[in-house]
Parts: structure tokens; sequence; C-alpha cells
């Protein structure tokens, strides 16, 4: 898909249809429809009434253009009001049009990116073009790799174009327009990644997308075989591994290397590219969404590839631990004891609460970069979506500042975390009489627990400010959102990319 910002009027653009955003406000609603009337004429009127058009959020009515402009079809897209308007209501308009389009077989959308009437409102020019187009291409996504029937048939958008009249704004836009395609871009790559099978995507191959990625857009992959985990000590990683026939991956990413004067951030993402629970295997209703547990690996290649594409001046590093969690006579058995890396231990008392173990030897692993900061993204409980559903992640950790910035960075993306306590309390839960932790904490607070495994895991000769995103209900989705089709939605590169690009 061609994505543009273009120099243009609504007189002059030729394009199959044109989007033009409509605020709620009577003054600003009427002010436009008086604008509108002189190009459509008054049959306008009888559109917006029939079709009970008001300019609120999401609400959107097209009509055809009759040759009055060289567009053939325009929609009226509602943003809702100006004192309550946000991103948020951009993306999902943008989506509503784009889908909308792509039902009717068209080809090419255009957005006009006017802010007329906003100017009291607190968003921007530059917010307007940054939603657009991430609801846009967002919303257009689709897994459709695997269906080979009526290939022909399904429609495509293949031209998406965003235009203002004023050069120097246009030159702004398409600066815009391709920082947001890149991001995006990572989104889609994460997608992708998510909801490939677990007989596509399995640690080797999640480690050759990575490398193919790093060798494209100049950043540096080092992937660890078994062999090389074994003698490294990652002893949480071969324990999960222990059953699968397919061997483990560690994968190490890295952008910026070697500047010394950069920060450091480190990402950690759980890799299980199939969770079966293992030996405490797990209900075979919904197992097959389990082949999405290597969201957070997906989120953290989707992330580095789109920081290096954009240059963020930081030193980030990718850390992605990656097995399989699968039943078999040489499989890790509850009541197992493990030395992770670092020499601490943990007791297995369920083996479906894998993602601990291999991101403990990870955690530990990252300490070794003095990093400014370290943060973890995980499909790691169902406990987290019992408490928070699909419209947060979950958060947890030991540094308010760094919460503050990614709360602010969830806001503004509409990846939204919330954060949940770490009362030292809970962590008689996961105490183990015969190791240094035990890997659950039985029933209550489960993903409190299972953050709370993990930070044992920090080590103390120093105070490494370190934030668990507990993706579990955000990154698989069991129903559509506005720009998310169902499955893998490609969470935390956005929100991400936003948290480092404000660092
Ligand atoms: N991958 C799952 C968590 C999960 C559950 C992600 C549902 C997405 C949707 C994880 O490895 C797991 O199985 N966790 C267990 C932990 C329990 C055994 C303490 C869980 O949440 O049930
Ligand atoms: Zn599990
Ligand atoms: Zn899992």
């Amino acid at each position: 898909m061609k994505i543009q910002a273009v120099q243009t009027t609504l007189r002059q653009l030729r394009t199959d249809a044109v989007a033009l955003f409509v605020p709620e406000d009577k003054k600003l609603f009427d002010a436009e429809m008086t604008r509108l009337k002189k190009i459509f004429g008054n049959t306008l009127d009888d559109i917006v009434r029939l079709e009970n058009f008001h300019g609120k959020e999401s609400e959107t009515i097209s009509f055809l253009s009759h040759k009055k402009i060289p567009a053939q079809r325009v929609y009226l897209a509602g943003v809702g009001k100006v004192d309550k308007i946000s991103p948020e209501q951009f993306r999902r308009s943008a989506a509503s049009v784009a889908k909308h389009a792509l039902s009717m077989k068209l080809k090419e959308v255009s957005f006009r990116v006017a802010t007329s009437g906003l100017e009291n409102s607190k968003i921007t020019f530059e917010d307007i073009g940054k939603s657009v187009t991430e609801g846009a291409v967002l919303s257009l996504y689709t897994f459709d790799k695997y269906l080979t029937e009526k290939k022909n048939e399904r429609s495509s958008i293949k031209s998406l174009t965003l235009f203002d009249s004023q050069a120097e704004k246009v030159k702004s836009l398409k600066n815009i327009v391709n920082k947001t395609r890149i991001i995006c871009e990572g989104t889609i790559l994460a997608r992708n990644l998510a909801n490939a099978p677990a007989n596509e995507i399995y640690p080797e191959t999640l480690a050759e997308a990575a490398r193919a990625s790093a060798d494209k857009y100049g950043y540096s992959a080092v992937i660890w075989d078994k062999k090389k985990i074994e003698k490294e000590g990652f002893g949480g990683l071969l324990a999960v591994n222990a059953g699968s026939a397919r061997p483990p991956r560690f994968i190490i990413l890295e952008y910026n290397q070697g500047q010394k004067n950069l920060d450091t951030i480190v990402l950690i993402g759980k890799g299980i590219t199939f969770d079966s629970g293992g030996i405490s295997i797990k209900p075979s209703t919904g197992m097959a969404e389990m082949k999405m547990d290597m969201s957070g690996a997906a989120a953290v290649i989707g992330t580095m590839e789109s920081a290096a594409r954009l240059s963020i001046p930081l030193h980030i590093v990718g850390l992605i631990p990656s097995t399989e969690n699968l039943p078999s006579g040489s499989a890790m058995k509850p009541g197992d004891i493990i030395r992770h890396y670092g020499g601490k231990t943990s007791e297995v008392d369920n083996t479906d609460a894998e993602g601990r173990l291999i991101l403990a030897d990870a955690l530990v692993y990252a300490t070794q970069y003095n990093p400014a900061a370290i943060i973890d993204l995980a499909t790691l409980t169902g406990a987290c979506v019992v408490a928070l559903g699909s419209h947060a992640t979950g958060m947890m950790g030991n540094d308010d500042g760094i919460m503050k910035q990614l709360t602010a960075a969830g806001d503004s993306t509409y990846e939204r975390v919330w954060q949940l306590p770490l009362f030292e309390e809970y962590e008689k839960q996961i105490k183990s009489d015969i190791a240094d932790v035990k890997n659950v904490g039985g029933r209550w607070a489960g993903a409190i627990t299972a953050a709370l495994f993990l930070k044992k895991f920090l080590p103390k000769n120093k105070e490494y400010k370190w934030v668990h995103l507990d993706i579990a209900g955000t990154a698989m989705l069991e129903d559509a959102l506005p720009y998310t089709p169902k499955g893998g939605s490609g969470v935390g590169v956005r929100l991400l990319i936003e948290f480092l690009q404000n660092w």
C-alpha cells in the first residue's frame, strides 16, 4: 500500500474516496455544512438528515460526489465534541472509513487533515496526521497468507493519501506520515509473528525472523544455539525446553551498539512459541491461542526494527529467550528444581508457569549492560486477563518514574497500561522451603506473584530500574477492536516507541 502526503484541495484531488472530519459541536458542525453545501448543493442537508449524521464520534456516512469534485465518493467522519477530542477519535474514524472503503472495493482513500474548528482543542495538526495514518493502516491489516481460495476476488486498498492545501503543513505531514508508517510496520511485523502458527514460527524461525530484520535495518543480532545456552547456564530456558523436540534459542538484538554516550534500555520479550502447559497440561479448549505466547518477543522485534528505522538516539538491547513448552518423557516435571543463570534456584510447582522461568535467566543477563531501564513484555498470566481484560496491559515494577513515562506513552498511543502493586506481603505466596523461590503463588493475585518471581532475580549489587508489562490480555484478542482485528494485536510496539522517543 502506498501512503503519501500531498498538497492539494478538495476541488482538485482525484481519488476514489475522500474523507472529511466533522466535529459534533453545533456551531462548528453547521459552519462545516455551510462550506460543504457550496460544493455539493443543498441536497447535502437531506443526506445528512436522512442518515442521521451529527458528527458524533465513530459516526460515518458516505455519498457520491456526482462530479461536483473529482473524488468519486465523499465520507463524512464524525470526531465528537471538540473539548473531548483525542487522537483515538481520529484513529477510529479513519479506521471506519478505511474499512468501509475496502468493503466497497475502492482502491484509493484520501483524508483531509484539516483542523478548521479544532483550533481550540488540544489536538494538533501533527496528532491528526499521525492518528489518521495509524487508524487507516492498522485497521486494514489481515492475516491472509494461508488463504489460497478466492485470492483474486479479495479487495485491497492500494493507496492512502493525506492532504492539506498549505505547502508548509504538507512538508511536516510528509515527515509524520513516514515516521508513522515505520511504527505501523513494526506493529504489523509483531502481529504477523504472533499470528503465524507454531509449525511456522518456532525458536529457530523466530530467531531467523529477528536476524532478517536486523540485517535489513542495520542493527545487530546474535543468536545462541542450545550448546551456547547450556554453556552459559540458562537453566530456566533449558528446563522449559526439555520436553520439546525443537531446540531453544536466545536472541540478542542491539541497536547503537558500542555508543558509550547513549543511555542503554534493555527490552526483554517472552518467546514461548507454543505453550501447551507442559506436564501441567492446559485444557484443549483455547490451547491453539497459545501459539501467540511469543507476543512479547514479537513486540520486542517490532520495536527494535522501528527504533532502528527511526534512528532513535538510544542504545537499545532486545533479549528474547525462546522455546516451546511441551510435555514428553524428557519434559520438566512438577517438583523439579532449576538453577538459573546467575545461580538462583527455583522450585517448579506447575510447569505451565513457564514464562517466568525463561524470563528469569534473561533478566539476570540484562543487568550486565548496566541499563538505565529494563522493561520486559510477556503474555505471562491468565490472572492479568481476569483483572484487566483486553483494554489495559498490567504494569508492575520498582521505578515510579519509568512507570509514569510508560503510563503517559500508553495514554497517548491508547496502548494503555495499568499499574498493579508489588506489596511485599504477597511475597510469602512464592516462598519455597527447598529453593530460593517457587514458580507459582496460589490462586490469588496471580499477575502480582508472577511479577514478584521476576523481581527476585534482579541482582542486589545495584538498584536496577525494572518494569514488567503483562500483555496476556492485550496481545491476543478474542474480539476485534476498532483498528485491530482479532488475534495478535502487535501491542507494545507503539507503546515502547513512544516511550523511547520521549526518553
Ligand atoms: N501463557 C500463559 C498465560 C496466558 C493465559 C496468556 C491466558 C494468555 C492468555 C502462562 O504461561 C500460563 O500458563 N500461566 C498460568 C500460570 C499459573 C499456572 C500460575 C496461568 O495464568 O494460568
Ligand atoms: Zn504456561
Ligand atoms: Zn505461557
